[in-house]
Formats: C-alpha cells, structure tokens, sequence
C-alpha cells in the first residue's frame, strides 16, 4: 500500500495562500481509502525557525484547529504532533551519524544564510546558523523514514530535501541492512501558488498574507488593500495577471472562473471585483471559520484527537526503533 506522509511546520496563522497550495489537496486525499496517510505539525522544526515560545504554542492550536474545521478526515488518516513521537528523535540521531556532514553543508537552506553573511566582509560566515538549521534536513528524514512513506507531497524548496532523505536511507540500509524505504517527492505542478497583498508570493516571510479565517470584516478589509493597476473600470483587463483573479479561480469552479474571465475582457472595475471576490471567499470560509473559532474555543478538544493520532502513530514507531536499536547493536548485554 502507498504510504504518504506530510509536515506542516507551526510557525504561523494558516493563510489562503497555505490553503490552495497544501491545505486542500491534502484534506481531499485525506478521504482516500486506498493510501495510508501520515500528517503531521512540525514542531520540532518550528523551534529552529522560532524561539518565541507564545507564537510555537498559539501555532500548534491554530494548524490543528484549521486541519480539523475544513474536514481532514482523522478516522482515515493518522494526525499527531511530531512532538509526541519520542521516537522520531532517536531516530534523528541514529541517522545524524550516518549523515555526512558534506550532504548538509549542500542545503540549500543553509547555504543560503551563509551567502548572506559572506557578503558581508564583517561578519562571520556561520553568523546566526544553528545546527538545528544546519541538521534540519536529517530530521525531516526522520519524519519520514519512520513510517515507510513512499510518496511525500512537498513544495518545490522541499525536493532536495527528499534527495537527502534517500541518501541518508541508503547509506543506514548499507551499514545496517534494508530497514528504509526510499521515499520519493511528489510535487503537484497544479497547486496554485497564489499572490500576496503586495503582488509577491504570499508568504508569512514577507508579511503580505491573508490569514485563512480572518473574521468578515477583518478579510474585506484586506481584499480591499490588495494591489492592482490604475487601469479605469471600463478598460480590459488581463486576469492572468491580476491577484484578484488567481485568487478567485484557485478558489472557483472552471465554470465559475470563466465568467469572470469574460468580465474582465469586457472591462470590469477593481472595486466590484474586489467585492465579488470578498462575497465568494467569505461564503466559502464562513462555515469552517465557524467550526475554526469553536475548535480554538475548545484546546483540549483539539488536544485529545492530536493524543489519539500519536497513539496509533507509535503503533509503528516504537516497534520499528526498537528493530533499528537492535540492527545498530544497541540490544539487551545478555544475549
Ligand atoms: N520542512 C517542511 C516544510 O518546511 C515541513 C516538514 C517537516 C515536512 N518534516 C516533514 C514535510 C516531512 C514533509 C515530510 O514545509
């Protein structure tokens, strides 16, 4: 059977952008019954990005609260915090001593920060690199190699890091014998990577979202403050490459997304379509916004369905570290 499995690091507020992109191809493969599915929050990665412990807390909740209210489907799949799978740990070590450190000092991650620094003759190249930033890769492995998965749906910036995954899986398999399976990347062409307030990637790094279940007002507020031209309303216009329409057609039927194509050949003002594009993103999220703000209401709720995953989880955790303990040689003195 396939076996797939995803993180979602907890350093922030879901937004629309997290939700076309992940969120929703997720929650609809959720309900297949012929793929295992693994998913689960990242916190042991938030931690190298974020040393605030209110935001890592308040993230956790807002990720599981968000998953929850649009329909994952926790019977089917298996949702736990990474956090409460003490083995993914031990696991991380036994694979960091088989990493070579040559393989990380390629992430790109890394490499990125250090290229930063360089450029600046007075500072050291290493400047504000953790090893947890240096050895995220390994952990991610872990993550993965844990539960067999075969197939791991990421963004592009994720693919090296599968690379690395296989690496690290085969040069354990080579010492140790064939534990591992090699996982492979999946990486969705079609997932929309919609536009920011600003016209970049929408991306909490750049502070130009829009928060997933922001409250009514608070999101048409924020429709109204996205970016467009200084064409007049009765001027054509090109919906490939305005914010408004990505956004709309990500959320939209082909159909639906179709006629407001025609409107904008015909000419079609920013603030009409700004308040079409507000009424049909607050009739889609308002039902799930209501479950959303129930379930922030309700921590302990949320608490207890992460607990169940994590028990089903360790099912195949702790059975599957203690054969690694013992193809390592860690076992019992007496035999
Ligand atoms: N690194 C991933 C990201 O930033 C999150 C993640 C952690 C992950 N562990 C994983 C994704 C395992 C897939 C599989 O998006």
């Amino acid at each position: 059977m396939e076996i797939t499995l995803t993180g979602i690091t907890t350093t922030g507020t879901p937004h629309l952008g997290n939700y076309v992109g992940a969120i929703l191809p997720a929650i609809e493969a959720s309900h297949r019954h012929d793929v295992q599915s693994f998913y689960f929050l990242a916190d042991y990665h938030a931690l190298v990005k974020c040393q605030d412990p209110a935001l890592v807390h308040r993230s956790r909740l807002e990720v599981a609260a968000t998953w929850l209210a649009l329909g994952l489907d926790v019977e089917n799949v298996i949702f736990y915090a990474q956090t409460d799978i003490p083995e993914i740990l031990e696991l991380t070590w036994m694979l960091t001593c088989v990493t070579a450190k040559g393989l990380m000092n390629r992430a790109h991650a890394y490499k990125a920060a250090v290229a930063e620094n360089v450029a600046d003759p007075d500072k050291d190249p290493d400047k504000g690199v953790t090893m947890g930033l240096f050895c995220y890769p390994i952990l991610m492995a872990a993550d993965i190699l844990m539960f067999k998965a075969t197939k791991v749906p990421v963004g592009k910036d994720q693919v090296q890091h599968l690379e690395m995954a296989r690496d690290i899986a085969t040069r354990f398999n080579y010492f140790y014998g064939e534990h591992f399976v090699l996982p492979e990347a999946v990486v969705d062409e079609r997932a929309a990577v919609l536009v920011g307030l600003d016209g970049r990637k929408m991306s909490k790094s750049y502070g130009n979202t829009i928060p997933l279940f922001e409250p009514e007002k608070a999101l048409r507020k924020l429709i109204m403050r996205i970016k467009t031209n200084s064409l007049p309303p009765e001027a054509p216009k090109d919906p490939e490459t305005c914010t408004l329409f990505q956004i709309y057609q990500a959320f939209a039927t082909v159909e639906e997304a179709a006629v407001i194509r025609d409107r904008y050949a015909q000419g079609i003002g920013w603030g009409e379509m700004k308040q079409i594009l507000f009424e049909y993103l607050n009739a889609r999220l308002s039902e799930p916004r209501q479950r959303y703000h129930e379930l922030l209401a309700k921590p302990a709720y949320v608490e207890q369905v992460l607990k169940q995953g994590a028990a089903r989880a360790r099912e195949y955790s702790v059975p599957f570290l203690a054969e690694l303990r013992r193809a390592v040689g860690i076992r019992p003195l007496e035999k």
